[in-house]
């Protein structure tokens, strides 16, 4: 995190001071989907997810002489409207808590593609909350707020975002967020996106929808099942049970989108293909990288340190067609 003081902005100056920071986005394995409380992102289950630190948001926020906050569109960031406008009242909320009133100019920026399965919502509410709690803890002059109480506030903003505040795995159940150790500290990842176009459904939309699925009521005792699996598993270091359990999860999620009363659907014919050919790799070598998807097509994969020359493999040879980040 880094504070500047009479910064300049784009060539023109009006800021007055300026705040940065930056948070890394999350890939949960067991997957946040539905809301017992969608005012402030209750979460129907618990979920559990690896923090991606090679994939970030930056924040900053600029003071200026005006009425209202300000939002800059930077050029390699395309936000909806509706999403600019949940932004920027996740910075309010952030202004009421500490009780200021004055405005900032917002900017934003990721080091990765957005809406495109790769949780940009996580990691950019996670540093606007970052950034606005330690500008306006030395704005009003109170005293800075806990990692636990910036990721408590962040949920309410972005549910998915508060585990973006713990490193390497971070466990959410209710209003309780947690860091997790596990004998994996360091996984490498890759994402195979199929389709870059912006999801037709956010994720806010799909916790929604879900609910209408007859698969909904018991959603929340499975994802807590394979939880309870998942946490044995990793003790165990049994990475082939691991890769059965996350595909299993992201499995039973995308099946809720299908069967809802507004399905969607981000199983297309490619993606249904590469899964396949995935799920060939590991009969074949009894080996492979855990496979999982969120809301959107693409597929996230998580290789141990060791298997790094089968990263490559997997890269050159039956991704090879593929977009691969
Ligand atoms: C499929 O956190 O984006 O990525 O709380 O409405 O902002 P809101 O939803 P969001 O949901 C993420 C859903 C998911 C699964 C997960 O990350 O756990």
């Amino acid at each position: 995190m880094q504070r500047k003081n009479q910064v300049k902005g784009d060539g023109f100056e009006r800021g007055l001071m300026k705040w940065e920071s930056q948070a890394p986005s999350n890939l949960a394995l067991i997957k946040y989907m539905g809301k017992t409380d969608a005012s402030i992102n209750l979460p129907s289950n618990p979920s559990f997810s690896y923090t991606l630190k090679h994939l970030t948001t930056t924040v900053s926020l600029e003071q200026i002489d005006s009425e209202k906050d300000e939002w800059h569109s930077a050029e390699s960031v395309t936000l909806s409207a509706s999403s600019v406008a949940r932004f920027m009242s996740h910075l309010e909320r952030l202004k009421v808590y500490f009780g200021y009133t004055g405005a900032f100019l917002v900017k934003s920026v990721n080091n990765f593609p957005q809406g495109v399965g790769l949780a940009s919502s996580a990691s950019s509410f996670a540093a606007l909350t970052k950034c606005a709690a330690m500008a306006l803890s030395e704005l009003t002059g109170k005293p800075a707020i806990s990692i636990d109480e910036q990721a408590a506030l962040s949920r309410k903003g972005s549910g998915s975002s508060c585990r973006s505040f713990y490193e390497s795995w971070a466990y959410w159940e209710g209003v309780q967020v947690e860091r997790v150790d596990t004998p994996y500290p360091e996984l490498l990842h890759q994402v195979i996106l199929i389709n870059q176009q912006e999801k037709a459904v956010s994720s806010s939309e799909a916790h929604r929808r879900v609910q209408t699925s007859p698969d909904f009521s018991t959603r929340s005792l499975r994802a807590q099942s394979r939880l309870t699996q998942l946490n044995e598993a990793i003790q165990e270091q049994d990475w082939p049970r691991m890769y059965r359990i996350c595909f299993d999860e992201f499995w039973d999620m995308h099946q809720l989108f299908e069967t809802c009363t507004q399905p969607f659907s981000y199983l297309s014919p490619t993606i249904k293909q590469v899964l396949s050919q995935l799920q060939a790799f590991w009969k074949q070598k009894g080996d492979g990288p855990l496979v999982t998807m969120d809301a959107g097509e693409a597929i996230h994969l998580l290789y141990r340190p060791d298997q790094k020359a089968m990263m490559q493999d997997i890269r050159q040879g039956l991704l090879g067609a593929y977009h691969v980040f």
